[in-house]
């Protein structure tokens, strides 16, 4: 395992960040970490990185305690922090050559030079940080974060504000990157996880809500799946609602209906009954596939 987190408990002050919080990360894996904003996953990705000490409960990071042997887990962690922290007055170069350094490497301007190729820094590579767009300066942090070949990444919204085309080179580096690293992400972007994470975990006010394949979360969470079915005519939604299986019936457009339903009961002979004997006819019906956002929003939900 390259991460063990066990019931991993975090105070400020009075407030609970996080509340006995336990997952595993495997060698290799690219794990998506999400959760509402406020949720707790910054917090516990600086326990991961050694930035804070938990309140209560361990973590270890490739077989090292981040209590015990925090300098061992730093040499074998990439860092990208929330809001990316750079120093804008140092030049890219000098400042991926400082971090090298501070990292004890040899050969470091063969490295940095690699570090920018690999991140697509090449033609602002001469500039002062500070004088880099928001998207460049992501890359001066992934690369910061990639520089001294860490076996695993832990990388807090790494593609938070940037510009479409940005977005797919930079999920790719992330997804390339995950072939050899472990890596462990958050963001808020549901189509990211899709695109390059092979597990999820969900955490809500400090607590574990799920840890599974995204495509297990979206077949399994509530056991609900949706019909998509278009009628010849208009129908009121509570006639649709009276359909036996039928949990709840919303317009998608025109006659077109989504209808919601227990995964376990199969409702399109029933739809069919329904519409011969209101001398309607079915001019399409499909399953419709429940997105991750849906999943996420219902784990995630307030308390009513
Ligand atoms: N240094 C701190 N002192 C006091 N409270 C803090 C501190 N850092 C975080 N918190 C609180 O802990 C909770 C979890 O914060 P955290 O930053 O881990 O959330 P998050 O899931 O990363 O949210 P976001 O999606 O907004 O980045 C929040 O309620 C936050 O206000
Ligand atoms: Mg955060």
């Amino acid at each position: 395992m390259s991460i063990t987190v066990t019931g991993i408990t975090k105070l400020y002050g009075a407030q609970k960040a996080l509340d006995d919080v336990s997952f595993s990360v495997g060698t290799g894996e690219v794990v998506g970490f999400l959760g509402p904003n406020g949720a707790g996953k910054s917090t516990m990705m600086k326990i991961l990185t050694c930035f804070l000490p938990p309140t209560s409960g361990t973590a270890t990071v490739c077989g090292f305690d981040t209590g015990r042997d925090s300098l061992k887990v730093r040499r074998h962690v990439g860092y990208l922090p929330e809001h990316n922290p750079l120093y804008l007055d140092l030049y890219v170069k000098e400042y991926l050559d400082l971090v090298a350094g501070l990292h004890g490497m040899q050969n470091r301007a063969a490295r940095v030079k690699e570090m920018i190729g690999i991140v697509g820094l090449g033609p602002e590579q001469h500039k002062r940080i500070g004088a880099l767009s928001k998207g460049y300066r992501q890359r001066v942090g992934l690369a910061q974060a990639m520089i001294h070949e860490p076996d695993v990444l832990i990388l807090d919204e790494p593609t938070s504000g940037l510009d479409p085309n940005q977005l797919v080179d930079v999920r790719a580096l992330i997804k390339r990157m995950g072939e050899k690293k472990t890596v462990m992400l958050s963001t808020h972007i549901m189509q990211e996880v899709e695109a390059i994470c092979d597990r999820v975990i969900i955490i809500k006010e400090g607590k574990l809500v799920a840890d599974d394949k995204a495509s297990t979360l979206r077949s399994s969470a509530h056991h609900r799946e949706v019909l998509e079915v278009e009628l010849s005519g208009d129908v009121h939604a509570n006639r649709l609602t009276n359909i036996a299986g039928v949990l709840s019936a919303h317009r998608k457009q025109g006659n077109t209906w989504l209808l919601e339903h227990d995964a376990a009961v199969d409702i399109r002979p029933a739809v069919f009954r329904f519409a011969v004997d209101s001398d309607l006819q079915v001019l399409g019906m499909q399953k419709s596939e429940r997105g991750l956002e849906d999943v996420f929003k219902e784990l995630t939900r307030k308390a009513q």
